[in-house]
């Protein structure tokens, strides 16, 4: 694979091998369970106690209000639906939540569902830059919705939403903030006491860390009911045994990103702003996506007109470039991807781009070669679509 170049930094991320060698030994040495009260389960439990203060340090929160979960579905799942579930068992009253168009389908999915149960759902439009609009906030705002759930940095755009701003007018209005940084965490400044959000959800394999774990933050006083019950782990808010060795890496993840942050945001926007640079050189009829001005440091949303976005992928994977389509499987049939429709794209349009994301392990040399390996894809692609 060493020759590959990896553009797919959004879907996942290569793991840090300080945080491959942590979890290596944890998973050879620490066996204890950490509920247990003898010296092995003190050790595992000092490994979980360890992560939720990294992960503190690192969000501006206080390491009581972290709850470890399988990742940011789960937590995305529990913020929605224990938060408003739990207002109607308070107030007996079906509940009104707001969320962005265009949230990924950890959030969409319990709208869809917490929608069939009688709740209220509204979902912000966004403009052609990929932006919520702050007047129309405030107008929903005024209706005095439960929760506002809002994704902080988009999946397939990059696309950053005006977080102080929407934080300071939920806050006020009174209703909970939960925001889904997945994408954000270790790639933009997410600090909750610059942005005062009552929920928080994260995964550790999108900043290189391991797949299958993440967190929710519930800050204090916030109401949200458990969603997997059973023992007394994770103060009775996620019942089962803690995955220690993963934890240990979403520690440890955490920690790297907070001490290498601006570094890291400023070599990814340089190789992210180069492929650019080299794509619109040899590349004719392209469109990027999305407010350039308000967008994570490492994603590339382009659309190369007149090209079906999976096939490039598929061609691209061939030469050895890995990149992901504005588009989405279902059933064996290609949908174009609700958040490009959402900005205004046609359908045809969406079909059309390719996400490219870049993150560690990238340089320059790299992105020159998938860069050229591009141009000569998508011109062949055009060709044969002329001489069909
Ligand atoms: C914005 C966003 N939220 C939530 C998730 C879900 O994360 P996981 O699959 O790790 O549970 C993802 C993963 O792609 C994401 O990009």
């Amino acid at each position: 694979m060493s020759d590959r170049v990896y553009l797919d930094h959004n879907a996942t991320t290569p793991l840090l091998p300080e945080v491959a060698e942590r979890m290596s030994r944890v998973l050879h040495e620490v066996y204890g369970n950490p509920s247990s009260t003898h010296a092995e389960g003190a050790v595992a439990r000092r490994l979980v106690d360890t992560a939720r203060e990294q992960i503190a340090a690192l969000l501006s929160v206080n390491p009581r209000e972290i709850y470890f979960t399988a990742g940011a579905t789960e937590a995305n799942n529990t913020a929605l639906i224990g938060t408003v579930e739990e207002a109607r068992a308070g107030s007996q009253t079906a509940q009104h939540v707001v969320a962005t168009a265009v949230e990924h389908p950890s959030i969409e999915a319990p709208l869809v569902w917490l929608d069939a149960q009688g709740h209220r759902v509204t979902r912000l439009p966004v403009d052609e830059a990929g932006l919520i609009d702050l007047a129309t906030l405030d107008a929903v705002l005024a209706e005095g919705p439960r929760l506002v759930t809002i994704i902080w940095a988009n999946n397939e755009t990059g696309v950053i939403q005006p977080m102080a701003e929407i934080a300071d007018r939920v806050k006020a209005c009174g209703a909970l903030l939960h925001v889904d940084a997945t994408q954000a965490v270790g790639k933009a400044d997410v600090d909750l006491s610059r942005v005062p959000a009552d929920l928080l959800s994260l995964s550790a394999h999108k900043f290189n860390g391991p797949k299958g774990v993440g967190c929710l933050v519930v800050k204090t006083g916030v109401e949200c009911a458990p969603r997997s019950l059973g023992g007394p782990q994770e103060r009775r808010f996620r019942g089962g045994t803690e995955n220690v060795a993963g934890i240990a890496g979403l520690g440890l993840a955490a920690q790297l990103a907070s001490a290498d942050l601006e570094d890291r945001m400023q070599k990814y926007a340089a190789l992210r702003d180069h492929l650019w640079e080299a794509l619109t050189a040899n590349v004719p009829k392209l469109r990027r996506n999305g407010d350039v001005t308000a967008m994570l440091c490492n994603t590339l949303s382009v659309e190369f007109c007149g090209v079906a976005g999976d096939v490039l992928v598929q061609s691209l994977d061939l030469e050895g470039v890995a990149a992901s389509a504005g588009a989405a499987c279902h059933s064996g049939s290609i949908h174009p991807s609700h958040v490009l429709t959402a900005m205004g794209r046609s359908a045809e349009e969406a079909l059309g781009c390719l996400r490219l994301s870049v993150g560690f392990g990238v340089d320059e040399a790299q992105i020159d070669r998938a860069a050229a390996i591009i141009a000569e894809q998508v011109a062949k692609l055009r060709e044969l679509d002329t001489n069909r």
